[in-house]
């Protein structure tokens, strides 16, 4: 070997040794201020929590630009999983009642009717309450439809828990309905549109997808443990038709998942390395149905969407293709001007720590075809194969792993200011912490993604060796059969269209927004059949020499009948 190339491995030994001290020290000054910020973020007694009620997390404490001082289902449900798992592993007996503060807030919240709906008629997927638990009725993207699963999974946890250790009682009197409650709603409504995680784009969303169908299948294994089978057939077929729908995701020629079936981005996002540390299964290996963290998609699309922000921060730049770089939501991200997020750059480095997490259990290591990119970037002569723990292959590539994945929490460390905050972003250019400070889901993050780091292997929730099937059935469920009929007069050549919130409203495409019969003008006319019991938003269009005009605001809205048939007339605005 020459002396320079010795050099440069030496120095190579010494960067990662220095960077993984460098991660040891942030894991240790780190972990307990996330947690004491985490929980100061929790009513009634949280430092910081602001008014909120009992078991209420707040977003962050922040009240203007942005104002996060919301309670957001998604948000609280990812900060309890975490606190459910560290009780329930033992880590930190002191927070149960803090852990039944939330199963009471969650029990009120479910019940409170607000624009997505009642309990029953899809008001589950409402994204966010105020922290008093009453409803939020402003605007917003609604429904949000990966909340009531993110819910029922952090439920879940702790009723497997109590099950064990012989409270049964509780868990079938107290957590199975509202359990059952939102997986009910997911096995109802999984398959229509929501907004995605970052409430910004209407269409399906793999995030959303793959909690669901985690949720799903865990909910099946309890009900089966506590008597209640009359769900489990119902929720076994759709947990299969989620499963498969969960595959359409994957992009073959770019390969990556892509995040959203609408949206008109690239796809490439933060959303596909989330979905994958939350339903981890270490149990199931590197199976790609359920996108296992090590599996070949989504290590693949990992390095598709950790490369896609190498040349847009600024504080990226210089840094060698193949090693960590801040990353953020999506490369397209415009909120504050778009920059990167801890809780995502955590992300990555925790989807990094599961794979080697099931590598080590293994004791070996697949490269296919499909990741092979990805296993480039750390040995540029690996081929597609099996690598056991002795081989020198597997060797290279896990220290490399652990390498790259300590250098996305070297990042967040570089970031994060001297007291520990931790807020929702930090500047692409500077690096300066922006946006909501001490948001609580940047905390969960830090916490999760230390854990794995510490090789913590959550609990399994069934993901070991299910089939997708052959052939997806989407099981739309009940419709109706609703007519709209709109009086507007038109001129020569002019045609009325309509398009709304749902798929069957063609999800607010003006393109493929529906045409409606000009038979009876000037009424126009159309009927359509649209899912029972949907709160339902749309509006009518015109055409006139491809110029399209939009009605006024605010969108038509109604709520589908149960079953029967229903009449809108409307005249246009
Ligand atoms: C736009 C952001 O992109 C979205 O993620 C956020 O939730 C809303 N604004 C509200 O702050
Ligand atoms: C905006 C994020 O995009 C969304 O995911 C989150 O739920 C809210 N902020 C609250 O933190």
């Amino acid at each position: 070997m020459h002396a320079l190339s010795l050099f440069s491995v030496l120095g190579l030994c010494v960067t990662a040794f220095s960077q993984s001290a460098t991660v040891d020290q942030y894991v240790t000054t780190e972990s307990p201020i996330a947690k004491a910020g985490l929980l100061a973020n929790i009513g009634p007694k949280g430092a910081k929590s602001s008014g909120a009620k009992a078991g209420v997390v707040i977003a962050s404490p922040s009240t203007t630009n942005p104002n996060y001082l919301f309670t957001w289902t998604r948000d609280s449900s990812l900060v309890f999983k975490t606190i459910i798992d560290q009780y329930t592993r033992g880590s930190d007996t002191s927070l149960r009642s803090t852990i039944d503060d939330f199963v009471a807030a969650e029990t009120t919240l479910q019940q409170i009717s607000n624009p997505s709906g009642t309990v029953s008629s899809g008001g589950l997927g409402e994204p966010k309450f105020n922290v008093d638990l009453t409803a939020f009725t402003g605007p917003w993207g609604r429904p949000q439809r990966d909340g009531p699963a993110l819910r029922s999974t952090a439920l879940i946890a702790y009723a497997n828990w109590l099950v064990a250790n012989g409270n049964t009682s509780y868990v079938t009197s107290k957590l199975w309905p509202i359990i059952k409650l939102d997986l009910d709603y997911v096995s109802t409504f999984w398959n229509q549109t929501g907004f995605d995680l970052w409430e910004e784009v209407s269409s399906s969303s793999f995030f959303t997808t793959a909690v669901q169908h985690r949720a799903l299948r865990e909910g099946i294994a309890l009900a089966n443990k506590l008597g209640q089978t009359s769900v489990v057939s119902g929720y076994t077929t759709q947990a299969n038709n989620v499963l498969c729908f969960l595959q359409s995701y994957w992009n073959p020629t770019g390969s990556f998942i892509t995040s959203n079936t609408g949206g008109g981005r690239s796809g490439k996002d933060a959303n596909s390395a989330l979905a994958s540390i939350h339903t981890f299964d270490a149990a199931a290996g590197c199976d790609a149905a359920t996108f296992q963290p090590c599996s070949d998609k989504a290590l693949a699309s990992l390095k598709v969407y950790v490369d896609s922000f190498r040349s847009i921060y600024g504080i990226n730049s210089g840094i060698a293709a193949n090693q960590a770089v801040a990353t953020g939501r999506y490369p397209e991200d415009v909120y504050f001007n778009g920059n990167p997020w801890y809780l995502t750059t955590a992300a990555v480095a925790e989807q990094l720590y599961d794979a080697l997490i099931v590598w080590n259990q293994q004791k070996s290591i697949t490269v296919t075809s499909t990741s092979l990119a990805f296993f480039r970037q750390f040995s540029s002569t690996v081929a597609a194969g099996t690598f056991a723990s002795s081989t020198p292959t597997f060797t290279t590539l896990t220290t490399a792993v652990k390498t790259f994945a300590d250098g996305f929490l070297a990042i967040n460390a570089k970031y994060t200011p001297s007291n520990g905050g931790l807020a929702e972003q930090f500047d692409k250019s500077t690096g300066t912490p922006l946006s909501a400070v001490d948001l609580t889901w940047s905390y969960a993050a830090a916490l999760t993604a230390f854990d794995a780091r510490k090789g913590v292997v959550p609990v399994s929730w069934g993901a070991k060796g299910l089939v997708v099937p052959t052939t997806c059935s989407l099981n739309t469920g009940p419709t109706v059969q609703v007519t709209f009929n709109v009086v507007a007069t038109t001129q020569l050549g002019e045609n009325i269209f309509l398009t709304g919130s749902v798929d069957a409203l063609k999800n607010w495409s003006p393109d493929n927004a529906l045409a409606l019969s000009s038979a009876n003008y000037p009424t126009w006319s159309i009927t359509v059949a649209v899912p029972a019991n949907t709160n339902i938003e749309y509006k009518y269009i015109r055409k006139f020499n491809g110029v399209i005009t939009w009605e006024t605001d605010p969108n038509n809205a109604f709520t589908s009948p149960t079953s029967g048939t229903l009449t809108r007339s409307d005249s246009w605005r």
